[in-house]
């Protein structure tokens, strides 16, 4: 039965947006849903995020810091609430690591895998927000503060998109690619479409 599901994209492809309308709309239909994010989730994951978003760092540090910050996510928040039968949606999780570890900053994939089996768990679903990068700076380009990701280059989006791709040929059966360039409402109706299907 699909509970764990996440929500990945390249900065700006809207995602975030879309989450809170989804979890709603579960919780509506009467589950029981609770709704978390990466880097972050826990209170030691939330220190780990101001540091790596923030931080200059070596890309080593980067990755070991993000799964640090999973591990910790998934032993106190995911997985207990897994067991005790809510639903998990959140903000990113490790393929976020493969596309912008990865992809990006070009850490070796066989690498991040062996931290993500350490991790030990997959999301039963994974919506990934796919839009050309010029329209997602496009869409960053009103925010006012941006992090160390977001303040990169358009070649290193191209690369953090296509580490998504690749993660979606890997694990077919798991994505669910969702054409993040239309309007918010075209959008919702393939999220609608998505949640009849559950
Ligand atoms: P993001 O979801 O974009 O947060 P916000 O919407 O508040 O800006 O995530 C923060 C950044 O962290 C994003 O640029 C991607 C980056 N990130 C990684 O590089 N690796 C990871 O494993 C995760 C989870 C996030």
């Amino acid at each position: 039965m699909t509970k764990f599901i996440t929500f990945e994209g390249v900065d700006g492809a809207g995602k975030s947006t879309h989450l809170a309308w989804f979890a709603d709309e579960l919780r509506s239909r009467g589950l029981d849903v609770i709704v978390t994010r990466e880097p972050g989730g826990t209170p030691l994951g939330e220190q780990l995020r101001g540091m790596v978003l923030n931080q200059p760092m070596s890309i080593g540090a980067e990755a070991m810091l993000m799964f640090a910050a999973r591990i910790e996510h998934v032993e106190e928040v995911i997985r207990p609430a897994l067991l005790s039968g809510k639903w998990v949606i959140s903000d990113r999780f490790s393929d976020a690591s493969f596309a912008y570890q990865g992809a990006g900053r070009g850490m070796d994939w066989e690498k991040l895998k062996q931290l993500e089996e350490w991790v030990d768990l997959q999301p039963d679903m994974t919506l990934f927000f796919d839009v050309p990068i010029e329209v997602a700076r496009q869409r960053l380009s009103n925010n006012a503060s941006l992090d160390r990701f977001e303040q990169e280059q358009g070649e290193f989006f191209e690369r953090v998109r296509a580490g998504y791709h690749r993660r979606v040929i890997e694990n077919p059966q798991r994505f669910r690619v969702i054409d993040a360039a239309q309007s918010l409402d075209a959008v919702k109706r393939q999220l609608e479409d998505i949640i009849k299907a559950l």
